[in-house]
Order: structure tokens, then sequence, then C-alpha cells
């Protein structure tokens, strides 16, 4: 490991080749299951219009400068999440306290990659449904009814669940240039090109005004402090922010490369799939009477029933779980690589041996989430189910926790002629901005939220 005093460090496991594969990486990351398959069912659950505001105020006030923030450390330190808060921590304020932002990253990351994986291997299961024409000519019933023989049966949804464990593990082992950067490459474009087909069919064949009107109508009334909570964890979800994949990622950053332009091109092509996302599943939601309330089934009970009427249905069908799919896996290589990046810089591990460990602990994990949706549907608590109760403390508490934090570390603890000599492209009105947002602005919102949330939480 580098001494300590050196400030240009380097990191061992290499670089990204180029500012666009980095941008594809990130953009790889924060474009997933959180998109596609939880946007909608939670800005459902959530009123709609009111929620989609308060995320995108969330996401332009809080997520923008955490990124950047979350960036700008990795680049600085090199290191896994842990590490460099632990090395930036005492080279700025002589305390080696902060790592423990890191390993509260790195639990929520576990938490999140083991139901993650689950959920992605339904959208493997759909694709070989889709595949083999099991959408044709489904009414609103019998998608419910394939949609419930999967969460109901335990032994197909660790099949898929252990594939997609298996193939996240194996890029991780690869590394970065023969495995990350290959796979996110085509598979962007390709899921963009399949969702604007949809949206072409909601348009013409959903209810899309009514969708519309549900999705982007605020109705003010509607938004409460469980609606703004869930709006900033699903902010924090969606652009793989807190848990300090984003402090991995940077990490392997060029240091020519800007990190405010690259984190708003991330950011816009975000939020771009989410909405358009939910533009393609509520129309039609509204179109086949389903209900926009119905939670983590919604794209599972409404897509296919659009490609069971499009002709070409099959071949789209498969297609969009299949990079539904690839989609996920771009995501959950980074939500594997810090924990695997610690084990080997601190543990002398072997990559793929780490990448094995580790990617078992949290495969085993993913079993009570399966079993959440079975035989453990009746054993709930707090928030519901174990899914649910991961799920809401890793979004909504743990991501949103840790974020604070790293952004307070670069905005209020790192000096500024740290945070500015990465910064150093940007006009010096762009960095007091930055600066601004990230030391009160992200700050006080993430507060206040809390705060306004205590009696829910
Ligand atoms: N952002 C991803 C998605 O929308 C999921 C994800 C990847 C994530 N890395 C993360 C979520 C880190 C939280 C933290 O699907």
């Amino acid at each position: 490991m580098s001494n300590i005093s050196n400030k240009e460090r380097e990191s061992i496991h290499g670089l990204w080749s180029s500012r666009l594969t980095f941008i594809l990486a990130v953009t790889g990351s924060a474009i997933g299951l959180g998109n596609i398959w939880k946007f909608p069912y939670v800005a459902g659950a959530n009123g709609g219009g009111a929620f989609v505001l308060v995320y995108l105020i969330c996401i332009l006030v809080i997520g923008f400068p955490i990124m950047v923030s979350e960036i700008l450390i990795g680049r600085k330190g090199r290191r896994n999440p842990i590490t460099s808060m632990h090395l930036l921590g005492k080279e700025e304020t002589g305390s080696q306290y902060w790592k423990v932002v890191g390993f509260i990253g790195l639990f929520a990351g576990f938490l999140i990659l083991s139901y993650y994986s689950v959920i992605a291997g339904w959208t493997l299961h759909y694709f070989i449904l889709s595949l083999t024409g099991g959408f044709t000519e489904l009414d609103t019933d019998q998608a419910n009814l394939l949609f419930s023989e999967l969460t109901s049966s335990i032994s197909t949804q660790a099949i898929f669940h252990t594939l997609f464990m298996v193939i996240t593990i194996m890029i991780i082992a690869r590394g970065i240039k023969n495995g990350l950067e290959k796979a996110v490459k085509f598979m962007m474009p390709a899921l963009l090109f399949i969702m604007v087909i949809l949206l072409i069919y909601s348009i013409t064949q959903g209810d899309f005004a009514r969708g519309v009107d549900f999705l982007l109508k605020p109705d003010f009334s509607k938004i409460t402090a469980a609606s703004i909570l869930a709006a900033m964890g699903q902010a924090f979800f969606s652009l793989s922010l807190g848990m300090g994949c984003i402090v991995m990622y940077g990490a392997y950053l060029p240091k020519n490369e800007s990190i405010v332009k690259t984190s708003l091109t991330i950011i816009f092509c975000d939020t771009l799939i989410a909405l358009l996302a939910g533009l393609v599943i509520f129309p039609i939601v509204f179109d086949n009477n389903l209900a926009p309330t119905d939670g983590p089934g919604l794209i599972f009970l409404t897509l296919p029933l659009a490609f069971s009427d499009i002709t070409g249905g099959m071949l789209f069908g498969s297609l969009f779980f299949i990079l539904l799919g690839f989609a996920a896996i771009t995501s959950a290589i980074s939500l594997l690589e810090p924990s695997v990046a610690w084990m080997i810089e601190t543990q002398n591990i072997k990559r793929s041996t780490s990448a094995i460990i580790i990617g078992s602990v949290i495969w085993l994990l993913g079993f009570l989430t399966i079993l959440s949706f079975n035989d453990l549907s009746d054993f709930t608590f707090w928030k519901g189910t174990l899914f649910d109760n991961f799920d809401y403390l890793a979004s909504n508490i743990l991501l949103p926790i840790s974020g604070l934090l790293f952004t307070i570390f670069a905005s209020w603890f790192m000096t500024k002629s740290s945070s500015r000599s990465e910064l150093s492209d940007v006009s010096p009105t762009t960095y007091v901005i930055w600066r601004f947002l990230a030391r009160v602005v992200a700050p006080i919102g993430v507060i206040i939220i809390f705060l306004n949330a205590i009696n829910i939480l």
C-alpha cells in the first residue's frame, strides 16, 4: 500500500480506459431495476405526480452534490470506500473514524444486492417465459397467475437468483477492464431502443392520457412525510449513492476527467430512463384495470400484457427482459465491487476468491427475500416482510445517512484546496454552487426529511 503522505495515489486495480467507459459504467450502475422495476411501483404507491416532483427535486439538490462528493473522494483516495475514507479522513482531519461511513455503505450494499439478485432472477425467468411463448393472448388474470406462480415457487426463484449471482461473481472476478467495461458497452443503447418501442405501444394502445396525468400531474395533497422519505430513498437508490459504489468507480477515474460534467450526464440519463419507464408502465396499468399500487410485481404484471398484444411481442418481450437482466448485472457488479476491492486491498486475498466469498454470503442472504414472497410472507414486522424491511432499511435509512456523511466530509472536512484540485476544470461559480449544495442544502434536506419522518421510521 502506498505511503499515506503521498497524495497522488494510484489504484491497484487499474483505471477506466476512457471517460466514456467511466460514464457507461456509472450509468450502468445507476440504471437498473431501480429505474424500471422500482421507480414505477414506488411512485405508484406514493401518489404518482407529487412523488415524482419531490423525487426530481431530491435528485437535483441532494443527489447531484453527493454524486460529485463521492467521485471526488474516490478519485482522491484511489481505494475501496472504507480505505479511501480511512486515508483521507486521517489526511484531512487527523481522525481515523471516517472509515465507519464506508462500513455503513458496504453493509447497505450487502442488503441491497441480496434482494436485487432475486428480483433480477425474476427478469431472467420472464425472459424464458417470453421466449417460450408464455405471453401469448394473456389477460390480466393470467398475468397475475404467471407472477404468483413465480413468487410462490422457492425453487424457481432460487435457480434464477443463483444464476444471477454466479454471473455477477464471474464478471467481478475478471476485474475492471475485462469484466466491467465489456459488459456495459452495448447494453445501455439496446435497452433504450426497446424502451422507445414500448413507449410507442403505450402511447398508441394504452391509456396514455391517464398514465401521464398520474405520473406528471402533482396532487399536493398526496405529499406526506412518508412519500417524501420514499422519494429521497428512491433518489439515492437510483443514482447508486450512499453505499460507496460511486466512490469505488471514482477510484478508477483518470485524473484529467471532469467530475461535474460526468455527474450531470449520468444523472440526466438515469432520470430519463426512470421517467420513460413510468410513461411506459402506467398507461398499461390503467388500460388493463390494474392498480398503480400493485407493488413489486407491477412491471411483471403490466409488461407481459403489452408484449402479448404487440406484433413481434415474443421477440420484444424476450429482448426486454434479457436487457433488463443485463442492466441489473451492471448494477449488481457495482454493488459487489466495493466489498471485493476492500477484501483484496486489506486482507490480501485474490480477486476471484474474494468475489466468491462475499458473493456467497450475499447469495445466502438472498434466500430470506425469496422466502418473503411465500413461506415467510406472513412473517411481518416494522415495514412488512423481510424483503420490505431490507429495502426500507437500506434505501431509506442507511443510504441517506452514509451519503450525507460522504458529502459532509467532502465539503466541510476536506480542505478547499483538496476538493478544488479534483474539480479544477469547472468555473469558480460552479465550484461555489457545488460546495453550497454539498455543505448546506443537501445536509439540511436529508436531515429535515428524516426529522419529518421520525415518527414513521
Ligand atoms: N442504482 C441501481 C438501480 O437503479 C442499483 C444500485 C447499484 C444501487 N448500486 C447501488 C443502489 C448502490 C444503491 C446503492 O437499479
